[in-house]
């Protein structure tokens, strides 16, 4: 995001998301506390809390996804506000209408929040100075750059498995250098104080040098996940490739798939993360992510309340504006 676009307004507050560069500790962690506190009335399908009673939240997707638009689609309604969800590619898109055209059209049915996915990187930003100050912008996933409930709903789970960042090693793995959750993880992760983050994977697939400050990298998976306490798996991001060469998946699966094997020699502190989809058999075997130490579909459940944290911030921060 180009430094000219504040996320927050004159007083700090929430007014968009888009990305978790350059947010600090302290919105950060207010972000985590009250998703701890939505996590802990674990809701159940029905409405529970009035925080975006009479609000509209439409969700634009033009990637596809399952975890991200069915936990921000059941967080609004949780929070009271109507959702509309749209598939771009069904949209007025397909037939030629500029993304101005779309988010001026919604606009014209009175959006409160516009949840936005897309491949190419900008557009969140573009939408946020076309909305001004009428609508917010949340991010559900921008190109590789950033996907930041992914990075908030990765740092409460691992405060909940661990207690807090202190003196954690975690390691990322996999394809890295395409990964939008890779940077929203080390973005929150490095803010909240954890001090030893390490890249895993393939040369080809470690960012660019100068990205990621502060970590550590490693092209041996047995390194690199040695002692850590915390194993964030990724998938192959294939659909980024480009039109470039892919690696050969058997190779993959044998340098850095994690298996029951693998992992028992990574030592036994260490939980598994995966922010899915899930490619079996390929970056990760059955056995881990349906074992013990898997966190998966924990992830998946503070999904949900870290989507309700920050779309009451934003609709607290707003109140508070208008008061
Ligand atoms: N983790 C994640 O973003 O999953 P989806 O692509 O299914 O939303």
């Amino acid at each position: 995001m180009s430094a000219g676009l504040p996320q927050l307004d004159e007083h700090g507050r929430l007014r968009h998301l888009i990305t978790l560069d350059g947010l600090g500790k302290d919105l950060l962690e207010a972000l985590l506390r009250r998703a701890e506190r939505f996590a802990a009335a674990a809701p159940r399908g029905t409405r529970r809390a009035g925080a975006l009673d009479g609000w509209t939240v439409v969700q634009l997707f033009g990637e596809p996804s399952t975890r991200t638009r069915a936990s921000f689609e059941l967080a609004a309604v949780r929070l009271g506000a109507h959702v509309l969800t749209l598939d771009r590619a069904l949209s007025s898109h397909a037939k030629g209408e500029t993304l101005a055209d779309t988010i001026g059209n919604l606009e014209a049915m009175s959006v409160d929040v516009f949840v936005i996915r897309d491949a190419t990187p900008g557009v969140h930003e573009q939408v946020a100075r076309a909305v001004g100050t009428r609508a917010s912008v949340v991010s559900g996933g921008e190109a590789h750059l950033s996907h930041p409930t992914q990075g908030l709903l990765d740092a409460l789970t691992i405060r909940q498995a661990k207690g807090g960042f202190e003196g954690l090693a975690i390691a990322i793995v996999g394809d890295i250098g395409r990964s939008r959750v890779a940077r929203s993880a080390h973005h929150a992760l490095a803010t909240l104080g954890v001090q030893e983050i390490r890249l895993v994977g393939p040369r080809e697939m470690l960012p660019a040098p100068g990205e990621f400050p502060g970590a550590t990298r490693f092209e041996s998976m047995d390194d690199g996940i040695a002692g850590a306490d915390v194993i964030m798996m990724l998938r192959i991001q294939h659909e980024r490739s480009g039109g470039g060469r892919e690696p050969d998946l058997a190779a993959y699966r044998r340098d850095f798939g994690l298996t029951v094997e693998r992992l028992s020699r990574a030592g036994s502190r260490a939980v598994v993360m995966h922010p899915g989809p899930l490619n079996r058999g390929v970056e990760i075997d059955s056995e881990v992510a349906d074992g013990a130490r898997s966190l998966i579909r924990r992830q998946v459940a503070n999904g949900v309340a870290v989507r309700m944290a920050v779309l009451a911030e934003i609709a607290e921060a707003r109140r508070k504006r208008a008061a």
